[in-house]
């Protein structure tokens, strides 16, 4: 039997107080997760399981028990806590997925400050942006990283300490570093939780929309509560469980789901800090006997694209539950992983602002492949008519995907842009941006985004950043940036550009630029096509028309171009 039994059921009789008297917490008490992530486990008798399994490059590893992660984020919180840092303070952890980034996070969140984690692929013209928006006290990053921090620390006056977790001792410090080993620091036995309570900030993780900055999304410690059942409930997880989630904490579902719901529930987990391969992939999971499995649709069509044969060289037998998150999981995938795996994967969504998921295939529920399902219990779901933003009752009719606002995980609001977040609201639903439909047994089937946002590899890229970022290259006069499709990504960057006189439009111009993006954003708002123009679509106002460019890569009408301004 799952844990979530009957979803009908369930949905009839819900109250998020399941949750709470699951935790044992009741309003008004104080809540922390690195508390409960950690030393509530050990009090509940499991001080000595297994809490992290841990791999590297070259198959190095390390395992921790709940009493070690409680002991090693008991010491990273005192360790900032006499470096100054304070309660609200905001603390990025700037780390490739070594074992310090996941004690660090419940260190960070035990003393009362808040976790910003950035993906340690960003540049240094991302990071900066995050780090001067969140006025961020500290950073935690890693020898190898350091080189980018110390590019842009001259912009950051709040920057007060730059933590390296693996300094050798050997190369100077600069201005503001210091060194702090886990392995060499004194285990510190008692440490005084900070009493944050329902309403205090824990994390903040930064999402891109169309235009403008990124934003951060300001997440609360009551957040646990829809991270812990949605966690028990969707993923199924278990006490005997061995779970592997395989997203980045750099991104939201490595947060949720790859420390805050597994640990809550006292699972144990395992991490693979390692480039992609199937068979890497596949041997993790038959070494560590994973029973249940959080991965993302590009990573599935990755191991399609590996073919069946190498699946068959593996012993997967321990595969219990499969669930998959962040893009659209595609019909065939389902019935590929059905077939390969015996097992089909779970859809589920939900985004960075939504902090929990929210629509998904649970277990014991009938899947229909290509579909996302069905609201979790307590999450009122709807599509809105674009227009009226009323809901529509018809099945099939396209709109936009809306839900009830009061959650326990919804984001709190964007730092330091409460319009914005304010504007997400409409007639009382909380906006998602994405569109989809309802068919007439209540499943969500998407459609796609109601931005330009791009989604590649389900990690979603600003077109504003990245044409903002090519005309600092010096031979770029204008760019407009689109997505193109792509069989394994979905989607991935597209740039038009013009280039400025005596400038020529070769292959080194092309990998220059690409190269350039790369180092300033990441890997993922690379541009992986340039196609020089010599002019762009604009309006008569003169913004460009990235819809005209879009539809010509995605083969679709062009629709109304009358405001263009060669007409
Ligand atoms: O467009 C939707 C897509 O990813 C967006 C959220 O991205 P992010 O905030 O980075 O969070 C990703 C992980 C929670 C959504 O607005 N998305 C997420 N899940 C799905 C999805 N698109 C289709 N199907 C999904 N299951």
């Amino acid at each position: 039997m799952s844990n979530i039994g009957t979803y009908d059921e369930r949905r009839k009789n819900f109250d998020w107080s399941i949750s709470e008297e699951e935790l044992e917490y009741k309003p008004e008490n104080v809540i922390n997760i690195g508390w409960y992530c950690s030393d509530r486990i050990c009090q509940m008798g499991k001080a000595d399981k297994l809490a992290l399994i841990w791999e590297g490059f070259g198959g190095r590893e390390k395992k921790y028990s709940y009493n070690d992660i409680r002991l090693a984020s008991n010491t990273i919180g005192d360790f900032l806590q006499k470096c100054g840092i304070k309660s609200e303070d905001r603390v990025c952890i700037f780390l490739d997925r070594i074992p310090e980034l996941y004690l660090g996070f419940l260190g960070i969140l035990k003393i009362g400050a808040i976790a910003q984690p950035l993906f340690s692929a960003f540049g240094d013209e991302s990071l900066l942006v995050r780090l001067e928006n969140a006025e961020t006290s500290a950073i935690i990053t890693q020898r190898k990283h350091v080189g980018k921090v110390r590019k842009i620390i001259d912009k950051l006056p709040h920057l007060k300490h730059v933590i390296i977790v693996d300094h050798d001792g050997k190369k100077p410090l600069k201005e503001r570093e210091m060194v702090f080993s886990l392995e060499e620091a004194e285990p510190v036995e008692n440490l005084k939780i900070y009493p944050t309570k329902a309403e205090s900030a824990s994390v903040l993780h930064y999402t891109s929309g169309t235009t403008g900055l990124p934003k951060g999304v300001k997440h609360v410690h009551y957040s646990l509560i829809g991270q812990y059942l949605t966690a028990k409930w969707v993923l199924d997880i278990s006490d005997d469980d061995i779970y592997w989630c395989t997203a980045d904490p750099g991104w939201v579902t490595g947060t949720s789901y790859g420390i805050i719901g597994p640990w809550s529930l006292g699972v144990t987990q395992c991490v693979l800090d390692a480039g992609f391969s199937a068979d890497a992939w596949y041997r993790f999971i038959e070494k560590h006997k994973v029973t249940v499995w959080y991965s993302a649709p590009t990573a599935i069509r990755s191991l399609m694209k590996a073919g069946d044969e190498v699946v068959k060289k593996y012993d997967l037998s321990s595969l219990r539950h499969l669930v998959s998150v962040g893009e659209p999981l595609n019909a065939e995938a389902v019935v590929w992983s059905e077939k390969v795996f015996g097992r089909p994967f779970h859809d589920s969504y939900w985004q960075t602002e939504t902090g929990a998921i929210m629509i998904s295939n649970y277990p014991g529920m009938k899947i229909k492949p290509g579909s996302m399902g069905k609201p979790f219990p307590g999450i009122e779901a709807t599509i809105l008519d674009p227009e009226t933003y009323n809901p529509i009752s018809q099945p099939g009719r396209i709109g936009l995907i809306a839900f009830k606002p009061g959650w326990p995980s919804m984001m709190r609001t964007y730092w330091k842009n409460e319009e914005t977040y304010k504007s997400k609201f409409v007639n009382g639903w909380y906006l998602s941006g994405d569109r989809a439909n309802i068919d007439k047994d209540g499943y969500f089937w998407f459609i796609g985004r109601d931005d330009d946002v791009i989604n590649t590899g389900g990690h979603l890229v600003s077109p504003f950043e990245v044409e903002s970022a090519l005309l600092e290259h010096e031979a770029v006069a204008e760019s407009a940036v689109v997505s193109k499709p792509d069989e394994v990504n979905m989607e991935v960057v597209k740039a038009f550009v013009v280039l400025h006189p005596g400038h020529e439009p070769d292959d080194d111009m092309e990998l220059n630029i690409m190269n350039f993006i790369r180092k300033r954003l990441s890997p993922l708002a690379m541009p992986q096509e340039i196609e020089y123009v010599e002019s762009l679509p604009k309006t008569r106002s003169g913004k460009i028309m990235r819809r005209l460019l879009h539809a010509k890569e995605w083969g679709e009408e062009i629709g109304d171009t009358s405001t263009l301004e060669d007409e």
